[in-house]
């Protein structure tokens, strides 16, 4: 049986990093309340120009590198992301053409903080169904462009980044399972309320931007997350002690740290980056697991379980053997 493993990662952050000292200058706002309540400390910000196809192009050729492998050998190219640069072409067209590839399937998902798990889910059953051999996968935000910096509730959580993997065709086990999850009845708790085609006034007027009920949300999150995990380990008869790494989606400590409880999990193997990169929303997963990689935390054979919970409401979560 063949399935997809990850043969490599990468990411990148832009340059210019936004600390919680920062915002107090610009809402009201303290560096205290977003410590507690979120774990936030400091996000990334793109430059001006700085599209999230800059940020995927970074992230996909770090991987790339580190993959050893040519963009040629690229059969497949999804993107996540809910910020991208166009509204047509796709990001992912977009990234082909800067790695100069041309020909294969290149799309964008569009599954708010949930997106990498979706598009790494899709990248996995073309792999297993013959349709591709090796698949980039990117997770790419420039959040900051639709954060209405005047709203402290939802303008102190959010950040930009991109993270990347190289998914290929492999005997040797690689992800296990893949759950994915929407409800389109909680819609409005976690929005941006205009587009091209619902109140394009707002849209051109740049007046669509991030709502959200913070606290719904959050209660939302922890319960959902919670089932996800038991959904995961009872499809692939384990036990909680079997998972050597959670990689959440980084949206909130507090959200992570109940994750983890229900795992009956110590933080030491919980991958944070939130203090660091705030919530990068498609990008958060893939960054995330980066980190981890780099530092030698996560190391080959060790089983991981990816979670995330986002606008839609979607969640989902792969389970996978690095
Ligand atoms: O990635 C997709 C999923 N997203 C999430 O999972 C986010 C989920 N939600 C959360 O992480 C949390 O709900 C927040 C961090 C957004 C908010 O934390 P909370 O503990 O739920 O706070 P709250 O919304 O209940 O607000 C508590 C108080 C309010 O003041 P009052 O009404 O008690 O006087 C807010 O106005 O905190 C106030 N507040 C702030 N104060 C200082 C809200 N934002 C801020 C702020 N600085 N930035």
């Amino acid at each position: 049986m063949s399935y997809a493993r990850i043969l490599a990662t990468g990411s990148y952050l832009p340059e210019k990093a936004l600390t919680n000292h920062d915002l107090e200058k610009i809402v009201d706002t303290t560096d205290e309340w977003i410590t507690d309540r979120t774990g936030i400390k400091k996000r990334h910000i793109a430059a001006e120009g700085q599209t999230t196809c800059d940020l995927a192009e970074a992230a996909a050729r770090d991987a790339i590198e580190t993959a050893n492998i040519k963009a040629t050998d690229i059969d497949l190219i999804i993107v996540a992301t809910t910020t991208p640069d166009r509204i047509f072409p796709s990001t992912a067209c977009l990234l082909q053409e800067r790695l100069d590839i041309h020909g294969c399937a290149a799309f964008d998902v569009q599954a708010v903080c949930t997106g990498f798990v979706y598009a790494l889910s899709v990248a996995e059953k073309f792999i297993k169904t013959g349709e591709a051999k090796t698949a980039l996968v990117v997770g790419a935000e420039t959040l900051s462009r639709i954060i209405n910096w005047e709203d402290r509730t939802t303008c102190v959580l959010f950040g930009d980044g991109a993270g990347a993997v190289i998914l290929q065709e492999s005997d040797e086990p690689g992800i296990l399972s893949t759950h994915l999850h929407a409800d389109g009845k909680y819609k409005e708790l976690l929005t941006v309320p205009a587009g091209v085609s619902e109140h394009p006034e707002l849209f051109a007027q740049g007046k669509a931007k991030i709502t959200m009920l913070g606290n719904e949300v959050f209660k939302m999150a922890v319960n959902t997350l919670g089932r996800i995990v038991d959904e995961t380990l009872a499809k692939n008869n384990m036990q909680k002690s079997d998972i050597d790494w959670l990689v959440p989606h980084q949206a909130n400590i507090r959200i992570i740290q109940a994750t983890a409880k229900k795992l009956k999990m110590g933080m030491d193997n919980v991958v944070v980056t939130v203090h660091e990169h705030g919530n990068t929303s498609a990008a958060s997963i893939p960054l995330a697991l980066d980190v981890a990689v780099k530092s030698n935390c996560i190391k080959r054979g060790e089983i991981l379980l990816l979670e995330a919970f986002g606008g839609g409401f979607t969640w989902g979560s792969a389970l996978l053997k690095y």
